[in-house]
């Protein structure tokens, strides 16, 4: 049994996907182990992303991620890292197949809807980023 965390960003959030989008993870059987609507302040966003820190969208994408309210979930499930990537589909949402969160919701590369954890070191560093182990049921 794996962890990974999602996030529904501001987008999502803006334009009434939350349902959606988690429609399609309870459909897949995937639980929900935590959950919490939240603003994410700069300080929170350029922690979460310091990966990116040299990038040149990392201060769009920290505008982006600070614009509105975001959905941070635990998922549980087997194989739930690339599960998750696997419903997302690709970060850009030109690239993501039909029947993809990211192929059927996203904007562009940034605009992309969803986060996903893209391996067990960052899904572990990435859930104990925003939840308490308490905040997570099993
Ligand atoms: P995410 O999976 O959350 O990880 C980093 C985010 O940065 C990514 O989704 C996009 O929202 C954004 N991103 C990645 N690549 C680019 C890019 N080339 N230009 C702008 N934003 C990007």
């Amino acid at each position: 049994m794996e962890r990974t965390l999602a996030i529904i960003k501001p987008d999502g959030v803006a334009a009434g996907l939350i349902g959606d989008i988690i429609k399609r993870i309870e459909y897949e059987g995937v639980k929900v182990a935590g959950m919490r609507l939240t603003q994410l302040d700069r300080r929170q966003a350029e922690g979460f992303y310091y990966v990116h820190r040299s990038k040149p969208f990392f201060n769009s994408l920290i505008d982006y991620m600070t614009s509105g309210p975001v959905v941070l979930m635990a998922l549980q499930g087997n194989n739930i890292i690339s599960h998750w990537r696997e419903l997302m589909g690709a970060t850009d949402p030109a690239k993501a197949g039909r029947g993809t969160i990211r192929g059927d919701m996203g904007t562009n590369i940034e605009r992309n809807v969803v986060h996903g954890s893209d391996s067990n070191e960052s899904a572990i560093f990435e859930i104990n980023y925003f939840f308490k182990g308490t905040d997570i049921v099993t």
